[in-house]
């Protein structure tokens, strides 16, 4: 609030009665208006005074942020406006995704998710894991390089690497592969009981391999800036053979990369 400083404006000595009243409605006027600029100068002079304001303050934030978001925009190709930080919410269709809750799909629902409908998105499923790839159409689309991983579910191929054979969710004997090759002389050398063991621990560790491998890939997509889960692979609706489920066999590249135990 700014202070009004009266004037000090000489009091008429009441005792001289000599003097006429002074002229009242002229002198008034002049004074308000000597009056009205003071105040207007103080006023001024008060807020030159002010030093830095909120509003400046708020300015001066406001227009660095815009500038940080802009040069982010240009650095990162227009991809983000916050350096490559993008929480889950702002992308649209994990946020839709969150909203409608998972989407569970029976291996035929899933296989129409391949890249070949436009109108649909494009899916692949790891350990029952369904992910939507949509973002990477180079890769995931048609005629894409790792195309032939979408609308299914092909966890074997992610371990052996058999991208023909592999396109199955079957993991069964798979481990084999990393089982070591034995050397026919040492083997021989065990005893009965020695060999069982030996296989024992072997398929133990092979299996654990197997494991890290497709949690790790699993993970890729979880955790890949532009991918997101979408639900789970439910029902296995296709039946491979009748009876006991024999272990599948190995395809040609992942027998040819078993290592040899006199190497390790
Ligand atoms: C078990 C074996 C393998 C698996 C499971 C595998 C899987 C994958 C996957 C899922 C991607 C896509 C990554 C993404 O979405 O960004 C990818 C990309 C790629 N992979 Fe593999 N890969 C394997 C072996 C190989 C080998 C042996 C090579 C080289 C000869 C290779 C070369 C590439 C290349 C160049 C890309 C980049 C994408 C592209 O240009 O198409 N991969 N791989």
């Amino acid at each position: 609030m700014s202070e009004l400083r009266q004037r000090h404006i000489p009091k008429p000595d009441s005792d001289d009665l000599t003097q006429p009243p002074p002229e009242d409605t002229e002198n008034e006027s002049e004074n308000d208006d000597e009056e009205e600029f003071d105040v207007e100068v103080e006023e001024e002079e008060e807020e030159n005074n002010a030093g830095i304001s909120l509003l400046d303050i708020i300015r001066v934030l406001v227009t660095l942020v815009l500038a940080s978001c802009g040069l982010s925009y240009y650095m990162t190709s227009s991809e983000s406006l916050l350096w490559g930080y993008r929480p889950w919410f702002t992308r649209w269709p994990v946020l839709m995704r969150y909203i409608e809750g998972p989407l569970n799909l029976t291996p035929t629902e899933l296989s129409l998710y391949n890249g070949t409908n436009p109108s649909l998105p494009i899916y692949l499923a790891v350990n029952g894991s369904i992910f939507d790839v949509s973002a990477n159409p180079m890769i995931y689309g048609p005629g894409g390089s790792y195309n032939f991983f979408t609308g299914k579910d092909a966890t074997r191929a992610f371990v052996t690497g058999c991208f023909k054979e592999d396109l199955t969710p079957d993991l069964s004997g798979v481990e084999e592969m990393f089982i070591p090759i034995d050397d026919e002389d040492e083997i021989a050398s065990l005893t009965a009981a020695q060999r069982k063991m030996r296989r024992e621990q072997d398929v133990r560790l092979a299996r654990a391999k197997v494991n890290k491998t497709v949690a790790h890939w699993e993970n890729f997509f979880r955790n890949h800036k532009k991918y997101f889960q979408v639900g789970r692979v439910v029902s296995v609706d296709e039946v491979d053979g009748e009876g006991e489920k024999r272990p599948r066999e190995l395809c040609e590249a992942a027998r040819m990369s078993r290592p040899k135990r006199r190497d390790i």
